[in-house]
């Protein structure tokens, strides 16, 4: 069984980063993640476990201003250089955290937008969602996307069957969320990078 830990992350992304470096710098950002945002005024940001950096640096360009937190070292120095490769204005409005999303909590009500794609949860899925909503400020909007581990239809294994992740479930069962207004809380079949089922919740704070 894999335990998706630092040292897994670590290990994969060096050897993902050796290998197709120029590839992982080109890949898009997430389809979920481009149909929520873009009609976002520009703000402060938080990518929760940004990865090679696509939805972070998408942001920055497009004016945000961004925290991006991972705990592969690795995925953090490949994101930071493909942003510095596309000039001052991009990376400096990029700050890149190296962080446990286990542990780590953001400033209080500091965000207009917080987003969290496909992170695995060691702890508590309920207790992740809580401690990522507390960053966003009134008025701004949470964005968790997460692998599925059975097909909601077939009830089947998706490839993503022995990984915890963000549900629809436990998103709409935090009760920090209740007075939150809902714009989707869905699960989709995955139409891109392989089969599978993703679990996609938008939702605001209301102001
Ligand atoms: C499947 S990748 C997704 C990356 C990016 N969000 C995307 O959608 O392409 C999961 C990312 O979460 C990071 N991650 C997983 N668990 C984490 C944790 N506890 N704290 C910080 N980062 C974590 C991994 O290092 C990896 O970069």
């Amino acid at each position: 069984m894999v335990h998706y830990d630092q040292d897994h992350w670590e290990r994969l992304w060096s050897r993902t980063v050796e290998e197709h470096a120029n590839i992982l710098a080109r890949r898009p950002p997430n389809a979920h993640f481009l149909s929520t945002v873009a009609d976002l005024p520009p703000g402060r940001a938080l990518d929760a476990g940004c990865g090679h950096g696509a939805e972070t640096i998408w942001l920055a360009a497009h004016g945000w201003k961004v925290t991006a937190v991972d705990f592969s070292a690795t995925a953090l120095a490949h994101a930071r250089s493909v942003a510095a490769s596309l000039g001052e204005t991009i990376a400096q409005r990029i700050d890149w955290v190296e962080g446990d999303l286990g542990s780590w909590a953001p400033a209080i009500d500091r965000f207009d937008l917080v987003t969290c794609l496909y992170v695995h949860v060691a702890g508590s899925v309920q207790e992740m969602i809580q401690r990522l909503a507390s960053g966003v400020a009134p008025g701004g909007t949470l964005l968790l996307v997460g692998h599925r581990p059975f097909d909601p239809v077939t009830g089947a294994p998706t490839p993503a069957a022995d990984q915890v992740q963000i549900s629809v479930e436990a998103a709409k069962a935090q009760p920090d969320l209740r007075h939150w207004e809902f714009i989707v809380a869905e699960e989709r079949q995955r139409t891109v990078a392989a089969s599978g089922v993703d679990a996609v919740i938008q939702a605001r704070r209301r102001g």
